[in-house]
């Protein structure tokens, strides 16, 4: 399967959501990138729209096509979100934080009036969890909130759940916000929203990379077109 058919056939449907003078919120990833490129030669040809990034990496890819970006500090108004996922179940729940930016992507996602999520089909699962989910935590004593997040998941029924500090050339991840990534392999989770809730009740836990009950629709893509999951 040619992903990168699929991932740039579901940012084009999701493009024609988008109307002139919107501001949107601009997703992180391959399959986001598309987006913020097809939002590029939107404004090349004369539209007016702004983007709220949710990571340095999209920033720098929406002022280098002259996108105006928008601090979110500096509106309470988007009216659509658009990004990219890991993992995505039939009720539209999802994993992300793959490229790390997961706290961002859910801060801007919670706050659009609408939030379509594009993939390439690989990303629809039956239930999420193979792929490992990952957690956004502070840097202050995070071993000890590693330890929390250990008890926490053997409470949810995860005995023997992986934790590991994600790392790159010998060093920790940190996000754009100063923070670390724990990627927990969990193999299959049952109860996305419950886990979500927990997790995110933790001290040092910034956010987790589950999205329950945010998406308004993923459009999935493959080489021979593209199919629409909503609510
Ligand atoms: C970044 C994300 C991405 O949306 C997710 O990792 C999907 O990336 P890609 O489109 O490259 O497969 O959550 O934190």
């Amino acid at each position: 399967m040619d992903k990168d058919r699929g991932k740039r056939l579901a940012a084009e449907e999701a493009a024609k959501h988008v109307e002139r003078g919107m501001t949107l919120g601009l997703g992180t990833g391959s399959t986001a990138a598309h987006f913020v490129d097809i939002m590029g030669v939107r404004v090349a040809e004369g539209w007016s729209l702004k983007g709220v990034p949710t990571s340095e990496e999209t920033r720098r890819q929406a002022e280098r096509l002259g996108i105006e970006i928008i601090e979110p500090d500096e509106t309470t108004v988007i009216d659509l979100a658009v990004d990219g996922a890991d993992e995505a179940d039939p009720n539209l729940n999802l994993i992300k934080g793959g490229g790390a930016a997961l706290l961002r992507e859910k801060v801007v996602a919670h706050a659009a009036k609408k939030f379509i999520v594009i993939a390439d089909k690989s990303k629809r699962v039956a239930a999420l969890g193979a792929f490992p989910l990952p957690v956004e935590i502070s840097p202050f004593g995070w071993a000890l909130t590693v330890a929390a997040i250990r008890k926490t998941l053997a409470g949810q029924g995860f005995d023997k759940s992986e934790l590991t500090l994600r790392a790159a050339d010998g060093a920790a991840v940190k996000t754009d916000g100063g923070n670390l990534i724990i990627d927990c392999a969990l193999a299959r989770i049952d109860d996305p929203a419950r886990l979500e809730k927990a997790l995110n009740a933790i001290p040092g836990v910034m956010e987790c990379g589950l999205f329950c009950a945010m998406t308004d629709m993923i459009i999935y893509g493959d080489e021979d077109g593209i199919s629409i999951a909503a609510p």
